[in-house]
């Protein structure tokens, strides 16, 4: 069988200079992005869509220009979780406006343009048979909406992304090294394990990793309003450093309101009492000093975002 090195030049395909042309529309479009952010995890259902949506809301509050791309576009949440909805064309031109969140953070999700009842299909011959394929469409689609989407001038581009830790490689080869990453994970030892995967794989490339956040360490009891064990993590309980072997940006304990208010596209700001909102402001605060120099500018010290779609609602 022939390998990729057999083949002289593209084979005529013209696969390289389109593939280098993608490159530099995307290099422009995000030309205005000072940092780009990926929340991954490699385990799912652990709060990196809710980490990534409130991350987003308590640096917004600290007067940066934010915008989510959800990256998981088979199984988006950020549609509902900000209450966002469509996209649109911009006239005379090939880009398309940015939907806004009600607290004007712009989110790019699948799950405002395709209703929850269907499902997006990648089209091609080998549906079903070939991951390979899926994956290159699946990267075909989030080149075109990185170069397609009027991202503007933005402090932070934050991405969601779907799980897996074999999809958060290719997502970060994907996007380059301009992008740092954060892990989530809850304290189970399947969970630290499975995001420890992701840690090796990431650490293998010239990746940056600013760290991980623990979700759900712990239950918010609102009646005895006590944070109470929710995991027994292992490694903390008996004293030894997490297998983690990055830094750790915060714990964030599950409240059931969160669970709740994540549905309705309601914000944190909507639960001032809860320690959820003290922990993920902490680590927005720590993920500001980590990213220097993140200090908003004074042109849009008012939280003015850039121009973009307001949802209606
Ligand atoms: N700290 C938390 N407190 C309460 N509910 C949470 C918390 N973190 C996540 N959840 C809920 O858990 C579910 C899964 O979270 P999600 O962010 O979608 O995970 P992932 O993106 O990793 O699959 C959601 O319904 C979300 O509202
Ligand atoms: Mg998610």
């Amino acid at each position: 069988m022939k390998g990729y090195h057999d083949i002289a030049g593209d084979g005529g395909s013209r696969v390289l200079e389109q593939v280098t042309e993608q490159r530099s529309r995307i290099t422009d479009g995000l030309s205005g992005v000072r940092h780009l952010v990926a929340l991954g995890s490699g385990k799912g259902g652990v709060g990196k869509s809710t980490l990534t949506l409130h991350l987003a809301d308590a640096l917004r509050a600290r007067g940066l220009r934010i915008a989510i791309l959800d990256a998981d576009f088979n199984g988006p949440s950020q549609a509902r979780m900000a209450g966002v909805a469509g996209g649109l064309f911009i006239p005379g031109s090939r880009k398309v406006a940015l939907p806004r969140a009600r607290n004007g953070i712009g989110v790019f999700s699948m799950g405002s343009l395709i209703p929850e009842s269907e499902s997006l299909e990648f089209e091609s011959a080998a549906q079903g048979e070939s991951h390979t394929w899926r994956a290159t469409r699946e990267f075909a689609l989030l080149g075109e909406i990185l170069e397609s989407v009027e991202w503007g001038a933005l402090d932070v581009l934050m991405f969601d992304l779907p799980p897996g830790a074999e999809r958060t490689v290719q997502y970060a080869d994907f996007l380059g090294p301009r992008t740092s990453f954060v892990l989530v994970t809850i304290p189970s030892e399947v969970s630290h394990g499975v995001v420890a995967r992701s840690v090796a794989a990431l650490s293998k490339g010239s990746h940056r990793l600013l760290g991980y956040v623990e979700n759900m360490s712990g239950y918010f009891c609102r009646d005895c309003n006590a944070v109470k064990p929710l995991f027994v993590d292992p490694d903390a309980a008996a004293g030894r450093p997490s297998p983690l072997n990055i830094p750790r940006l915060g714990t964030v304990p599950f409240d059931p309101e969160l669970a709740r208010i994540c549905d309705t596209g309601r914000s944190l700001s909507d639960l001032p009492e809860s320690p959820v909102t003290r922990a993920v402001a902490q680590v927005a605060q720590q993920l500001m000093d980590i990213l220097e120099p993140l200090t908003p500018a004074a042109a849009h010290a008012d939280g003015e975002q850039p121009p973009g779609v307001e949802t209606p609602r």
